[in-house]
């Protein structure tokens, strides 16, 4: 049975799948330099990787190894951004999360928006126990919407990944489900709170 994509509302943004026809923003936003610099991957280069970055999104869904969903805007069906669960390890209640979001909209608060509501649904919906990220620790950015969501810093992966002609560094940060929750409890801002998610049924999938 193929079931519905959990589409997730917040005040600004609506999350929601990933489609074919997100190719040529997809390629905008993974294509630019400066976003990508410490992203881990090369940018992309042509409308091809695009959609066969798109087509890797909805694979993560199906197979059951994450869930990626399209960032767009209130009113705007078009994609500004994406972010999502991968790595789904299952006996462990526990995923890595990534993300991005294209320049033009950096620092309106929009990412923390999309993260706010994704947390949600991973420990709410998907009944995950922790949720773990990996960052360039020059990504200061990165770094600082993940520790403004309650994500601790537990050390550095020395010359983890081959990036770019050189090993680099990663750093570990970690939210578990139990912090969520403190900070989820009534009397705190409403941004703390989870998502609403507009699915009639839950996704396969993390
Ligand atoms: C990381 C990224 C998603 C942040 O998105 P964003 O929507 O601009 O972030 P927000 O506006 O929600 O900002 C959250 C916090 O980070 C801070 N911040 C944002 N950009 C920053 C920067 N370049 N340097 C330092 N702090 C920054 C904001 O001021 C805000 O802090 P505050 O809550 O204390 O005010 C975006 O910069 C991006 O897509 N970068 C490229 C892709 C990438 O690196 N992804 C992560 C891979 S691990």
């Amino acid at each position: 049975m193929r079931h519905r994509f959990p589409v997730l509302e917040t005040e600004r943004l609506v999350l929601r799948e990933p489609r074919r026809s997100d190719a040529e923003l997809c390629l905008a936003a993974w294509g630019d330099e400066e976003t990508m610099l410490y992203f881990g991957t090369e940018p992309l280069a042509t409308r091809a990787q695009a959609l066969e970055q798109i087509r890797d999104f909805r694979d993560e869904t199906s197979s059951g190894e994450g869930i990626r969903w399209i960032i767009t805007e209130r009113g705007r069906d078009e994609y500004v951004g994406d972010i999502g669960f991968f790595d789904y390890a299952p006996d462990h209640a526990r995923a890595e999360i990534g993300f991005l979001l294209a320049k033009p909209l950096w620092k309106r608060g929009l990412m923390s928006e999309a993260l706010t509501a994704t947390l949600g649904y991973g420990f709410s919906v998907k009944n995950l126990h922790r949720v773990e990220a990996l960052v360039d620790p020059r990504n200061a950015a990165s770094l600082r919407v993940l520790e403004r969501r309650g994500f601790h810093r537990e050390g550095i992966l020395r010359d983890y990944e081959f990036e770019r002609n050189a090993f680099i560094d990663l750093a570990l940060l970690s939210l578990l489900r139990k912090e969520w929750e403190a900070r989820s409890a009534p009397g705190l801002s409403r941004e703390a709170a989870g998502p609403r998610d507009c699915s009639a049924h839950r996704a396969a999938g993390t």
